[in-house]
Formats: C-alpha cells, sequence, structure tokens
C-alpha cells in the first residue's frame, strides 16, 4: 500500500457508471467509475447531508437523492441546488 492511500475495492468490483459507499478514516466515502477513470468524494450532501451515494449519477454528475443538488463527481463542484457549497473530493490510485 502505498503511504496515505487506502484499499477500498477491487477496480472489477466498480465497472463503468457504477458507484460504491465506503468508509475511510470513519468518513463517508463515495467511489464512482465514470468512463474508466475512478474518483472518490465526501458521501454528505453539504445542504443537509443526505448520502450522495444514494443519489443517481448521470456522466460526471452525481444529483443528492434529498433535494436535488448537483455536484460534478471529478471536482466536488456544486452545479446546481440548494447548497452554498461543494463536496470535498480525494485522490484515487488503481494498482
Ligand atoms: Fe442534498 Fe438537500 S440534502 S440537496
Amino acid at each position: 500500500m502505498l503511504e496515505g492511500f487506502v484499499p477500498v475495492a477491487a477496480a472489477s468490483e466498480l465497472p463503468p457508471g457504477a458507484m460504491k459507499r465506503v468508509v475511510v478514516g470513519g468518513e463517508r466515502t463515495l467511489v464512482v467509475n465514470v468512463g474508466g477513470d475512478f474518483y472518490a468524494l465526501r458521501d454528505v450532501c453539504g445542504h443537509a447531508g443526505a448520502p450522495l451515494s444514494t443519489g443517481d449519477l448521470v456522466g460526471y454528475v452525481i444529483e443528492c437523492p434529498l433535494h436535488y443538488a448537483c455536484f460534478d463527481v471529478r471536482t466536488g463542484k456544486l452545479l446546481s441546488g440548494p447548497v452554498s457549497g461543494d463536496v470535498a473530493t480525494y485522490q484515487v490510485r488503481v494498482e
């Protein structure tokens, strides 16, 4: 294992378009595969804390299941919705 990285899943578990909720260091984290590229972000919507892992993933956009805020999984940037902040993202390494 490389310093600072935590194994969370086998790449084969997450085909393109799939997502998986994991816990890293006590933090709810969402790992997604978009077109063969993997991204990780905090699995907590910045509005009212809903788990983004139960939302819909369409391309690079994850939609919160509660009030439909949309975030770019690549950057965590808010795209639309009743939220004032972005969602934290994390580096991903595939070995
Ligand atoms: Fe996500 Fe309200 S909890 S938009």
